[in-house]
């Protein structure tokens, strides 16, 4: 048996890269006399600051460039968006330095690229809690990746140093939002080379969450009906296009300004759920929902016989009289991600970015007031 830390006893702390002068001419000291004590033989010099000790121990060599590292836990430091306090909502997002990642058993560390960004991710309680229930802050976000993979954990096989990758990292780690990420290797795929790591950053979520709602859940077939709400949003233009293609007629909804957007994606007509009335579409085989609330007990009352309520935003609140309701949380699958790679490649599928950002921006980005109109994707190696 081979031992595992459960990472409870000294889980490594983040520090936010907004210091103040005064620290940074602290730590430049202490920068300045770790260099010049390594290249003398001498002594590294031990720096006490407040009650904790921090050694200076040096320099780690990675990807081409120089990156600071700590005695106390020998790992290289990077930049990372991380949140501490659940009730200070997006403000409490910080751009910090954090130990890098290290790979548990069948892992890979990916040098991310580029990280896709879901909105409602400060509400989800795997962004506090650990699969025990125990608090997990400071979090790095993010979830879904693209990017290189710059090692192996103990027992991975099937990828290698330096293959492209993307895929979904598991909601209750450390995720993407960072120069590094530790993810299983059964949740990435090879990235082919023709698509860019910006595209295949936007696609995990909401290509598998389209995936597995429409074929697994909804049981999808040729010929069949589907009300594919917030048609013109990240997951709804990714059910839009999966449904249209597997042979379904695709009933677009949403906000006015989306009509064009839905039916541009291929949905076959378009419902504006402020001023239409939702009624007249009659019945449908599938409901695709990613709204809830009324919007959901309405189209429950609209499936027909055998037919199925998918919702992606919460547990079921309405059920079809005689059919299927399910929801779900879309989980990594090696095979769907080379399927939707695949669709991409040969231009049967598109990825619908709404706006791209870096990670030094990333924060500010994420405090705008503007909604997101698609996909929102942070450059984490521009
Ligand atoms: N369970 C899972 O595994 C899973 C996976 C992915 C996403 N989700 C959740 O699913 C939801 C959708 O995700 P997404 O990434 O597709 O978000 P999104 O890109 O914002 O798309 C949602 C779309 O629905 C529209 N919409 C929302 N409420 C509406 C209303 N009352 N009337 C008309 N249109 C409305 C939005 O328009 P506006 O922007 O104008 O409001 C937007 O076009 C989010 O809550 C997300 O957290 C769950």
């Amino acid at each position: 048996m081979i031992g595992v830390s459960d990472g409870s006893v000294s889980r490594p702390k983040c520090a936010e890269i907004s210091i103040s002068m005064a620290q940074r001419a602290f730590q430049a000291s202490v920068s300045r006399a770790a260099g010049a004590a390594e290249g003398s033989g001498q002594a590294l010099p031990v720096v006490s600051v407040g009650r904790a000790m921090v050694v200076w121990y040096g320099q780690c060599f990675r990807g081409g460039s120089l990156r600071k590292r700590r005695l106390d836990t020998r790992r290289c430091l990077m930049k990372a968006i991380v949140v501490t306090d659940q009730a200070a909502g997006t403000a409490g997002m910080a751009l910090a330095e954090c130990p890098e990642p290290t790979a548990a058993i069948n892992d890979v560390i990916v040098e991310v690229h580029a990280s896709g960004w879901v909105s409602t991710e400060l509400e989800w309680p795997s962004t506090w809690i650990d699969r025990a229930g125990r608090g997990r802050a400071p979090s790095i976000l993010g979830h879904e990746l693209a990017g290189v993979v710059s090692a192996l954990g103990y027992g991975t096989a099937g990828l290698s140093v330096g293959q492209r990758v993307f895929g979904l990292a598991d909601w209750h780690r450390n995720g993407s939002l960072a120069e590094y990420v530790a993810i299983e290797a059964r949740n990435v795929a090879p990235l082919p080379g023709d698509l860019d790591f910006t595209v295949g950053a936007s696609l995990p979520i909401s290509g598998l969450t389209a995936w597995q709602g429409l074929f697994q859940h909804g049981r999808l077939q040729a010929g069949q009906s589907v009300l594919a709400h917030g048609a013109a949003g990240a997951v709804g233009t990714m059910v839009t296009q999966l449904a249209r293609e597997a042979g379904a007629y695709v009933i677009g909804t949403g906000r006015a300004a989306d009509r064009e957007k839905a039916l541009d994606f291929g949905a076959h007509e378009f419902v504006d759920l402020a001023t239409d009335a939702l009624d007249d579409v009659g019945t449908v085989d599938l409901v695709f929902d990613v709204i809830g609330g009324d919007i959901q007990k309405r189209s429950a009352a609209m499936i027909k016989a055998g037919g199925s309520l998918v919702t992606i935003v919460g547990s079921v609140e309405a059920r079809p009289a005689d059919g299927l309701a399910v929801d779900f949380v879309v989980e990594a699958d090696r095979a769907q991600l080379g399927e939707i790679a695949r669709r991409m490649q040969e231009g049967r599928l598109r990825t619908n970015i709404g706006s791209t950002t870096t990670l030094d921006d990333a924060v500010a980005a994420f405090n705008t007031s503007e909604r997101a109109k698609g996909k929102t994707v942070i450059r984490v190696k521009p």
